[in-house]
């Protein structure tokens, strides 16, 4: 049996790693990491990893278990579709398990930061081993996301009662928040931006339109050594990718959205 399954490490912080997502990072013959573009640097997923696991031959803390870490590069600041670096190394990294499978292994993990199910490179990938070998057998364990890790962090309440969670990615710019708020069902939305720190000017101006900046929050590098997490209003100018905005919907009173 050939099992690929997809571990979310959560957003940074090493302790948000589930039970679940540690046992299938111990019990994998292969760890392998995203990293960007051909760098030769430790990515977040990898850090994650390795505050659990040491690579194999490095021994400098004998009470961790030891793994097989291996990197992929990952075209991860290509923008606009599906690049032929993207697609390249989509199938460079599907070859990379692949070939691990015919070594001999039956058990590789690939660690992605949040959750393997939302805007990850492990979707893309799968897909890809998936086409070449359909018996693969392709599973994820769930990981804890930016969004609920900044909630946690700011706290800051996603939702109550009837209001309604929408979780975008701001990639296109400012304009996404108008096709929510202004959209009838959606208007008391609770609203999570991902991918959007270029467009932050815009998006604070835009949720400003919508009376939601004073309760924004905006968390870049959320469980990080570098982590900054501020309100929405406080903040001016670019802000860097790995940031997440949440705006939440407008409570009054207690229990006021229950149905
Ligand atoms: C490719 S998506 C990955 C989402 C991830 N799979 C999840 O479940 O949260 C990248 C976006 O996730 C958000 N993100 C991921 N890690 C983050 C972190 N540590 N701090 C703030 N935002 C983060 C940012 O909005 C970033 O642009």
């Amino acid at each position: 049996m050939s099992l690929l399954i997809g571990v979310g490490v959560g957003p940074g912080d090493p302790e948000l790693l589930t039970l679940q997502g540690l046992r299938a990072l111990r019990e994998a013959d292969l760890v392998v990491v995203p990293v960007r573009d051909d760098r030769d640097e430790i990515g977040y997923a990898e850090a994650i990893v390795r505050a659990h696991l040491l690579p194999v031959g490095d021994d400098s803390d004998k009470g961790k278990h030891t793994s097989r870490i291996v990197r992929a590069p990952f075209a991860l600041t290509d923008r606009g579709g599906v690049s032929e670096r993207r697609s390249r190394a989509w199938e460079a990294a599907a070859a990379l398990i692949l070939k691990a499978f015919d070594d001999g292994a039956t058990n590789i993990a690939f660690a992605t930061i949040g959750d393997p199910n939302i805007y990850s490179t492990f979707s893309y990938l799968a897909a890809t081993v998936r086409e070449t070998r359909p018996e693969v057998e392709i599973r994820t364990v769930p990981g804890i996301t930016a969004m609920q890790a900044l909630a946690a962090t700011s706290n800051t309440v996603l939702c109550e009662g009837n209001e309604p969670l929408v979780l975008f990615p701001a990639l296109g710019g400012a304009s996404a928040i108008d096709d929510i708020l202004d959209h009838g069902p959606l208007t008391g939305a609770t609203i999570v931006a991902y991918k959007g720190g270029r467009h932050w000017p815009d998006m604070r101006e835009t949720l400003a339109a919508h009376g939601r900046l004073d309760a924004a929050i905006v968390g870049s590098h959320i469980g990080r050594h570098d982590q900054a997490v501020h309100q929405g209003r406080e903040v001016e100018g670019e802000i860097p990718y790995l940031s997440t905005v949440i705006a939440p919907s407008s409570r009054t009173t207690r229990g006021g959205k229950l149905a």
